[in-house]
């Protein structure tokens, strides 16, 4: 089946390329995925799955049933939106739209969904079971994932199989990871409440301005302290805004950062803990203060099986050297979490780096580029897995 599913790629080739094009020079922004939506639902419907638009806001589902011997259930998530980014690559298929770009390669994973989709129509025959495509809005902002499941797309999923873009690995090569891929993400907003005042009297003033950037230095101290150093837990302060003229002392400082970590453990305790050091500091000089912790996306653990199973098919595929074990997870973020709590899963990271150009920028930046040859790379191997997927026990 795997040369049969590599025939069909290679003569899709030239037609996904022409699609990942299209979508890369009309990208759309987390929410308003209105035009990449229906253009999924067309290229869906035309070959021959049953399609529903409008499942989270912006996301479309399409489904292939397979030949009924199994009656479970494999999804494939592939996500579709695009970063307010001006694009500064100079490719004649640039993004048309101005300040916005497909700079994470949601372009590249919407192409290698549906062209997953047109070559797993062609053996549904050979499929035991049924297989939904997920393609997903609102990754970027962390919702996508969250109102596509309100809408009922992992309702009967047995398990699930995603893909996102990786530049610094080479183009026609992958990355398997087992366990964590991507950590837990929360946002943090901290408020220090002091007492505004003479900038020559500061004796007279509670100094919101000096008092948080205590409680910045403490807490980073504190990280290396009193957090386990084998589970990893980093907090960046990315904005600060307190103060209203030179000689005056602020009374008021807003700071906003973001929680990354891996373990589930030392997650749950970093809100009281965040409060612990904040509240010893405003303690200490007269200060008060506000915390909002919002939890955002957990962190992608992927299921061992189901890596099994990418990590066999993209060996009998492309080849041992063409595929990476990676030995660390990242603390980025990635919706594809919020799918887990419903069935396992598994995400790959697909090679597009244009290691011999030089120009291999990463992702989310106006240049970022990719080796366009990864789609047929990311088709197979997700094809495939999905093929062999109701032979891995699973039926
Ligand atoms: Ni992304």
């Amino acid at each position: 089946m795997l040369s049969e599913i590599k025939e069909i790629a290679s003569k899709l080739a030239p037609r996904l390329i022409e699609i990942r094009r299209h979508i890369h020079s009309h990208p759309e922004l987390s929410g308003e995925e209105y035009q990449t939506s229906a253009f999924v639902a067309g290229v869906l419907s035309s070959s021959g799955l049953h399609v529903k638009e409008g499942v989270g806001k912006t996301g479309v589902i399409g489904e292939i049933l397979g030949n009924g011997q199994s009656d479970r259930t494999l999804a494939i998530r592939t996500d579709m939106d695009a970063l307010p980014i001006q694009e500064r690559t100079g490719l004649e298929f640039a993004s048309r739209i101005s300040g916005v770009m497909h700079a994470c390669g949601h372009d590249v994973h919407t192409t290698v969904g549906l062209g997953t989709a047109m070559v797993l129509s062609e053996i549904a025959p050979h499929l035991a079971g049924k297989v939904r495509f997920l393609f997903q809005p609102a990754e970027e902002i962390a919702q996508g994932a969250n109102w596509m499941v309100a809408d009922g797309a992992m309702e009967g999923v047995d398990g699930i199989l995603g893909v996102h873009v990786f530049p610094s690995i080479p183009g026609g090569s992958l990355g398997i990871r087992y366990g964590a891929l991507t950590a837990a993400t929360d946002d943090l907003e901290i408020i220090i409440i002091g007492e505004s005042g003479h900038g020559a009297r500061p004796h007279e003033a509670i100094d919101a301005i000096w008092i948080a950037a205590q409680v910045i230095s403490s807490i980073q101290q504190a990280i290396s302290r009193t957090q386990n150093p084998l589970r990893p837990v980093v907090l960046s302060i990315g904005q600060i805004n307190g103060g209203r003229a030179p000689n005056v002392i602020a009374d008021t400082v807003k700071m906003r950062g973001t929680v990354r970590s891996l373990h589930p453990e030392s997650r749950g305790k970093l809100p009281s803990w965040i409060e612990g050091i904040v509240a010893s500091v405003c303690n200490g000089y007269g200060a008060k203060y506000e915390i909002n912790y919002r939890q955002g996306v957990p962190s992608v653990q992927n299921d061992s099986a189901l890596t099994q199973l990418l990590q066999s098919a993209a060996e009998e595929a492309w080849g041992g050297d063409r595929v990476q074990i990676l030995p660390e997870p990242s603390l980025g973020a990635e919706d594809f979490s919020v799918y887990l709590d419903y069935a396992p899963g598994s995400m790959f990271r697909l090679g597009v780096g244009l290691v011999e150009k030089q120009t291999n920028h990463p992702l989310h930046h106006p240049q970022f580029e990719v080796d366009e040859s990864a789609i047929i790379t990311g088709v197979v191997t997700m094809a495939y897995a999905a093929y062999k997927y109701w032979v891995m026990g699973n039926e």
